[in-house]
């Protein structure tokens, strides 16, 4: 059995509490949340034995792992406590939102330590797209276009947090580097101020790889409010609005397309006609299940049979962070950025 803490319980916490006690395997032994009210109403909703309001008093309890679901900007320091106390830790994405935190987390962690929670990787369409990756039906990739967008309430709410690359385009830096399989070699980036806020609303980025791959990623949060709901995950998380998602693989021999909302998912075999669940934390009799539920339970089984994260390395979350910054960087200073000069090794 799993003994397990689950850091920050906001929206998503709250997600992932509700999943992790659908998991035989693990037991939610503690939460840790700074909002006094927060706290008293999730651990009383969940039954959950311990609660705490900083980090800190955490460690006097005996837990193999834990869950790090608080704002982006307090990842990097809360991992390398638990690191620094031996624990297995499952992040939220972003991994960091610092290179000295990055680069700490990299020379401390053990292989099998650390998993980041990219959760596309766990999402139907995403690993369908991978396996004919793999399989050769798409050849050489010669372009990826990746385009997310989000509702412009959400920005105000709380999007506003960190700049958008590590909120909404990490998805798809994560998805890029995964598909790339390469090392990137130049980054373009533009950003826009549109809404008002000290973060950028929306950013693109050119990105160029080593073996050629071009890759162009666009994330805005400025969907008006009459945008087709998406989440209509109802009673799962505690948010509604619209993701709008697009991404494209183009090939020497094939192409690959994911959209939503609208284009839904379809495979067409020789026997049958399928629509694989794409949905990212669907409700289900025994809980939410879906691409969070699949992406929870890897980690776990990880845990338990003491494995590498093979299918989400530390290395790679590290790569989307040094992505991120060069795109950030080239925001900024209108330059291109090459990897070289950020060296990132
Ligand atoms: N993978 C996805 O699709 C996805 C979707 C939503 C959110 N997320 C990620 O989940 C994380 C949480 O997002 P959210 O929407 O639930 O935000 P939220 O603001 O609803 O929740 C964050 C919670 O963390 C708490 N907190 C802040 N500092 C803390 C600290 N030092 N220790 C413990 N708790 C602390 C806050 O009080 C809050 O309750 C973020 O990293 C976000 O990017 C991922």
């Amino acid at each position: 059995m799993i003994q397990l803490a689950v850091i920050g319980a906001g929206r998503f916490g709250s997600l992932h509490i509700e999943i992790l006690q659908t998991i035989a395997e693990v037991n939610v032994l503690a939460v840790v949340e700074p909002d006094p009210q927060r706290l008293k109403e999730v651990q009383e909703k969940y039954h959950i034995p311990h609660g705490f309001s900083s980090v800190e008093e955490l460690w006097q309890l005996e837990v193999d792992a834990v869950d790090i679901t608080s704002n982006e900007d307090t990842h990097g320091a809360i991992i390398l406590e638990a690191l620094h106390h031996n624990k297995k830790v499952f992040v939220e994405k972003p991994l960091a939102t610092s290179r000295e935190e990055i680069n700490k987390i990299r020379k401390t962690a053990r292989a099998g330590q650390i998993m980041t929670g990219h959760i596309s990787r766990f999402s139907q369409e995403q690993i369908s797209i991978k396996k004919a990756l793999e399989e050769g039906v798409l050849g050489k990739l010669s372009q990826i276009r990746a385009i997310r967008d989000f509702n412009r309430s959400w920005f105000q709410g709380f999007g506003h947090r960190v700049h958008p690359v590590f909120e909404s385009g990490i998805h798809d830096l994560d998805l890029i580097i995964w598909y790339a399989d390469a090392q990137w070699k130049t980054v373009y980036a533009m950003e826009s101020h549109a809404v008002g806020e000290t973060s950028p609303d929306s950013f693109q980025a050119l990105i160029e790889f080593e073996n050629g791959l071009q890759a162009v990623i666009m994330s805005s949060w400025m969907l008006p409010e009459g945008a087709p709901p998406t989440l209509n995950e109802l009673g799962t998380l505690d948010l509604q609005g619209t993701i709008k998602e697009y991404i494209e693989l183009i090939g020497t021999k094939g192409t690959a397309k994911y959209q939503q909302p609208n284009a839904g998912f379809q495979v067409w075999t020789e026997k049958e006609a399928g629509e694989p669940d794409t949905r990212l934390w669907p409700p289900g009799i025994h809980g939410p299940g879906g691409a969070l539920k699949r992406e929870l339970e890897y980690f776990c089984e990880c845990l338990l049979q003491n494995k590498n994260f093979d299918w989400m390395p530390l290395e790679q979350a590290c790569a989307s962070f040094y992505l991120a910054e060069a795109i950030i960087a080239s925001g900024k200073t209108k330059q291109i950025i090459t990897r070289e000069e950020t060296n990132d090794s």
